[in-house]
């Protein structure tokens, strides 16, 4: 079949790091539609796809929404973190890839694990979600902080060294403080990567995560190296052109 003319130019190589760079302005389409190209790449069977939250994403999900193509109905929505708070909560994760997404396309209301990070003990609502979790997830979506976390691991957090657990509580610098996050093991035994950055001040994290020394303890978003990375001209800003 001949392929769609793709909106996104092809990426360049960082290492591993598939990186497409685009102007501000192409950002959120760009994202969708190297996710959209992902997600029609997994002929018939079911998928899984995990989702991160945070401001970034919101636009590129709503873009996703309107991509023809792709296999909703045999897809697994998965999340990469939540934050403790009701899923009505304008923090939740949930609350943003529900409107953003889930109310925009035809996924089956059981294809959607939301992570229950409003339990009272959240050592049990990971040990929940970690049975509910594919063994391998096929897609991820990773955003990075400023900070240089992504999902809800922060630098120096004592989750970087977890080996067991796949997913755990976590607790954030910035509220919400306590969350629930996927763990390293997680992210590396993922299929696709995919990390979406944008604006001026992703920059010094953009860096880091990228070029920066690959011990992740201090840059948690390494553990996204080798993944597709699609980021805008401002948070690209410290890259050598
Ligand atoms: C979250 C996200 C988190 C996010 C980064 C970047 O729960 O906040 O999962 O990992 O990707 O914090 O957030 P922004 O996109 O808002 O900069």
């Amino acid at each position: 079949m001949k392929q769609r003319p793709r909106a996104t130019p092809e990426p360049r190589r960082v290492g591993k790091t598939k990186l497409h760079l685009v102007p501000p302005s192409s950002f959120s389409n760009a994202g969708a539609d190297v996710l959209a190209a992902a997600l029609r790449g997994f002929g018939r069977r079911n998928l899984s796809l995990a989702l991160s939250g945070g401001s970034t994403p919101g636009p590129i999900y709503e873009a996703l929404a309107g991509f023809p193509g792709i296999p909703w109905e045999r897809i697994g929505i998965y999340f990469a973190d939540e934050r403790a708070v009701p899923p009505d909560d304008p923090a939740s994760n949930y609350r943003l890839v529900r409107s953003a997404l889930l109310e925009r396309v035809p996924i089956p209301a059981e294809s959607v694990h939301r992570m229950e990070a409003e339990r009272p003990d959240l050592d049990e609502a990971a040990e929940s979600y970690e049975r509910r979790l594919p063994s391998r997830l096929d897609v991820l979506v990773l955003g990075i902080g400023e900070d240089g976390h992504t999902a809800s691991l922060f630098p120096g957090s004592p989750n970087l060294r977890e080996t067991a657990r796949r997913v755990a509580p976590a607790r954030s610098p910035s509220p919400p403080t306590e969350r629930l996050t996927i763990t390293p093991p997680v992210v590396l035994s993922a299929g696709r990567i995919f990390l979406f950055a944008r604006g001026p001040a992703k920059a010094d994290a953009v860096r880091e995560a990228l070029l920066g020394e690959a011990d992740m303890s201090g840059c948690p978003a390494r553990l996204a190296r080798g993944g597709t990375w699609v980021v805008d001209t401002e948070a690209a800003a410290q890259l050598r052109p």
